[in-house]
């Protein structure tokens, strides 16, 4: 069967699941390789969760903006702590799963797109390696000026990602050296996302060492007030405002 394009592979994934029924879905990568992902872990509750997401998400204060929310797990233990919380994601499905299970403010929209005002919120959470959505260092800064703009003086990131030069796979070893000749970051990845007869658009997904994110932050007024780490590639990161200092504008 024909697959069907661009479409919201990753939210209606998500969907199934809460109705019950269960797919693998397929994470293809530009150089061919491909990944078996189960969407379980997106519905983790905070019992399960590792504890470098627990640890940075105690830190999580006042009013939440939630980007890449997906199934809404971080969104609802915040709003079950009587935290605001507001869900955001490019995914429609993704965002009818949220309502579903409860999550009181959620909207179908990408961060490129999203408008607030300034100092709306306190918190913004990019966890499940959403800090990834940044995807290139040009691309960054605009995202990491853009959350500036739209959080209290006192507002923080809270962030996850992996370190991929932690993998031993030879697979990924040899991806980040092709992105390395055509002058991207090692660990940025293109990827789309195949679910049953959908496939989704390619996107692009950036993992970044603490190193190379000190870098990517640099100028943009944010700075690391805490990392979290795992026994592997993951770890979280807790970003606050440099005091006194306006994101560089260029
Ligand atoms: C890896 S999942 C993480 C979901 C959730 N944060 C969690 O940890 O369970 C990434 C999510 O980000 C969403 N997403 C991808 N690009 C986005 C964008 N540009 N703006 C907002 N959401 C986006 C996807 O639809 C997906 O739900």
């Amino acid at each position: 069967m024909p697959h069907k394009k661009d479409s919201d592979a990753f939210g209606l994934a998500l969907m199934d699941f809460l109705k019950g029924k269960s797919f693998d879905l397929v994470v293809e990568r530009d150089d061919g390789y491909v990944d078996v992902d189960n969407v379980l872990g997106y519905f983790q509750e905070y019992r399960d969760w590792p504890l470098h997401q627990k640890t940075v998400m105690k830190l999580a204060k006042g009013r939440v903006l939630d980007v890449g929310c997906g199934a809404g797990r971080h969104a609802l233990h915040l709003q079950s702590k009587g935290l605001p919380v507001l869900g955001i994601d490019a995914s429609p499905a993704a965002i009818r799963v949220c309502r579903k299970r409860g999550l009181a403010k959620a909207r179908a929209v990408s961060i490129e797109r999203f408008r607030a005002k300034p100092g709306q919120f306190d918190t913004v959470l990019m966890m499940g390696n959403n800090l990834g959505l940044l995807g290139n260092p040009h691309s960054a800064r605009r995202l990491l000026r853009k959350l500036f703009d739209i959080t209290s003086d006192e507002g923080r990131i809270v962030a996850e990602t992996m370190d991929p030069y932690r993998s031993k796979n030879p697979d990924h070893r040899q991806y980040h050296r092709l992105n390395r000749r055509r002058g991207w970051m090692p660990g940025l990845v293109r990827i789309r996302i195949r679910y049953r007869c959908h496939l989704s658009s390619w996107f692009d997904y950036l993992f970044v060492s603490k190193r190379e994110m000190e870098r990517l932050i640099a100028g943009t007024g944010w700075h690391v007030f805490r990392y979290a780490d795992s026994d592997g590639p993951p770890y979280a990161v807790v970003l606050e405002k440099v005091p006194g200092r306006s994101p560089a504008r260029s």
